[in-house]
């Protein structure tokens, strides 16, 4: 195979991971990226670990099919409870160039950064929470820091069907924000340990006090593709640099566009695809 042919894939449940690819591309705006939403099988973030990691392997398989050679899974549920069982039991099958990256690790260990009271705060899906890879990859790098991570149901829903800013969603964020702070008060920081929160950012911050700092995953994330690609530079230099972007779907295209559009900030027009 020629050189500087190869994709990047960024792989979502559904529109979250764009909140990471907008901040890819603003570093990285050079390459040519894929960006895969699994919209009819979202939320992942309440399926079990088996079904997340069937279903995140499928949509690796077809992003290394589409002529990605690196796949970053945008989604921290999938990330939690996939990425460890496709690095070390399928990644070799698709050929010895290929790499997968998850967003877990890019946040776990720069944690220190985020809080000065050493209590932090995490909002993530059920699955998240319940694997507890932030707790674990945390404490291997910072064992001082106290993490209180929370799990917000309703917020992914809300997200997935274009209500971040309904008054329905206000109830909810307030009710999962309360809670949180019941269970710490003296957190300092809060990580939104979703790819899909941004979109409720506006109303996030309304609903937590103003000490309270709010780390978004998508410039970490863009800063630790940067630094990787640094350190790999014969995958890098594999890499196509046309500063093109598509758009793939398993759902309503029409449904992508316009909440996609919206989020990314500028005009989306995307395929269905069938994993
Ligand atoms: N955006 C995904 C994450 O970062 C999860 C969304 C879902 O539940 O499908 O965890």
């Amino acid at each position: 195979m020629a050189d500087s042919q190869y994709n990047i894939g960024v792989f979502d449940s559904g529109f979250g991971g764009l909140s990471i690819l907008k901040e890819i591309r603003t570093l990285l705006p050079q390459y040519s990226y894929i960006y895969l939403g699994d919209n009819a099988r979202a939320p992942y973030g309440t399926r079990s670990f088996e079904t997340v990691y069937r279903y995140t392997l499928e949509a690796v398989t077809k992003l290394f099919e589409m002529n990605c050679n690196l796949v970053i899974i945008a989604c921290n549920t999938a990330s939690a409870k996939a990425l460890r069982n496709i690095q070390q039991r399928d990644l070799q099958r698709f050929g010895d160039d290929k790499r997968v990256l998850g967003i877990i690790r890019p946040c776990t260990e720069i944690a220190n950064t985020f809080t000065k009271n050493n209590n932090l705060g995490i909002v993530a899906t059920k699955g998240t929470v319940t694997s507890k890879s932030y707790e674990i990859e945390i404490k291997k790098f910072f064992p001082d820091i106290t993490i209180t991570s929370h799990a917000c149901p309703m917020w992914v829903p809300i997200v997935e069907n274009g209500e971040y800013s309904s008054d329905g969603a206000d109830y909810f964020v307030k009710k999962e924000l309360d809670a949180l702070l019941r269970e710490n008060p003296n957190i300092d920081a809060l990580l939104l340990g979703c790819t899909h929160y941004p979109l409720l950012l506006q109303k996030i911050r309304k609903y937590l006090p103003e000490h309270i700092r709010i780390i978004q995953q998508g410039e970490i994330v863009a800063q630790s593709l940067q630094s990787y690609l640094q350190k790999h530079s014969t995958l890098e230099s594999s890499l196509k640099r046309a500063n093109e972007i598509q758009f793939f779907t398993t759902d309503s295209k029409d449904s992508f566009n316009a909440i996609g559009s919206h989020f990314l900030g500028q005009e989306i027009s995307s395929k269905k695809i069938t994993l």
